[in-house]
C-alpha cells in the first residue's frame, strides 16, 4: 500500500500519481490535502510518516510546491527516509543505496511526465541489501 500526502502546492501533481497508480492497479491511501485551497504541507507530512512507520502502509509519496518543505517534515518521524527526487537516476539510487521509504516531489518543479518516470522508478527500485548500505542506514536511525 502507497501512502499519498500533499499540499496545496502537489495537489494537481497527486492527481497524476493517482491516475498512474490507478492504470498500474497499484493500492494506495490519500491521507490529502483535498484541493488547491491553501494549507499546511506538515500536517500531510507527519499522517503519511506514520502510516508508514505503523505498518500500515509501506512507501510514501509526499508533493508540495518545491518538495523540500514536506520532506523535511516528513524526516522528522524516526523510521522515514525521505528522498527528494527530481530525477530519475536519484530516484533510482535513493531506493538502492537509502532504501528510502518516502519519495518527495515538487509539484512546482517537475513537470508529470518526470514526475511519473520518477514514481515508477522509486517503486520498481529495490533497496540493494548491501552491507555498507545497511551500516549507514543504521548510523542514520542511531
Ligand atoms: C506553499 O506555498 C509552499 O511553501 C510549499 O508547497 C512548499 O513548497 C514548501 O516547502
Amino acid at each position: 500500500m502507497i501512502a499519498l500526502g500533499c499540499d496545496h502546492g502537489g495537489y494537481e501533481l497527486k492527481k497524476e500519481v493517482i491516475k498512474y497508480l490507478e492504470e498500474k492497479q497499484i493500492p494506495y491511501k490519500d491521507f490529502g490535502c483535498d484541493s488547491t485551497d491553501s494549507v499546511d504541507y506538515p500536517v500531510y507530512a507527519k499522517k503519511v510518516a506514520n502510516a508508514i512507520v505503523s505498518g500500515e502502509c509501506e512507501k510514501g509519496i509526499l508533493i508540495c510546491g518545491t518538495g523540500i518543505g514536506i520532506s523535511i517534515a516528513a524526516n522528522k518521524i524516526k523510521g522515514i527516509r525521505a528522498a527528494l527526487c527530481h530525477d530519475v537516476f536519484s530516484a533510482e539510487a535513493t531506493r538502492l543505496h537509502n532504501n528510502a521509504n518516502v519519495l518527495a516531489m515538487g509539484g512546482r518543479v517537475v513537470g508529470p511526465g518526470l514526475a511519473i518516470k520518477i514514481v515508477e522508478t522509486f517503486l520498481e527500485t529495490e533497496f540493494s541489501n548491501d552491507e555498507r548500505h545497511i551500516r549507514r542506514i543504521t548510523q542514520i536511525e542511531e
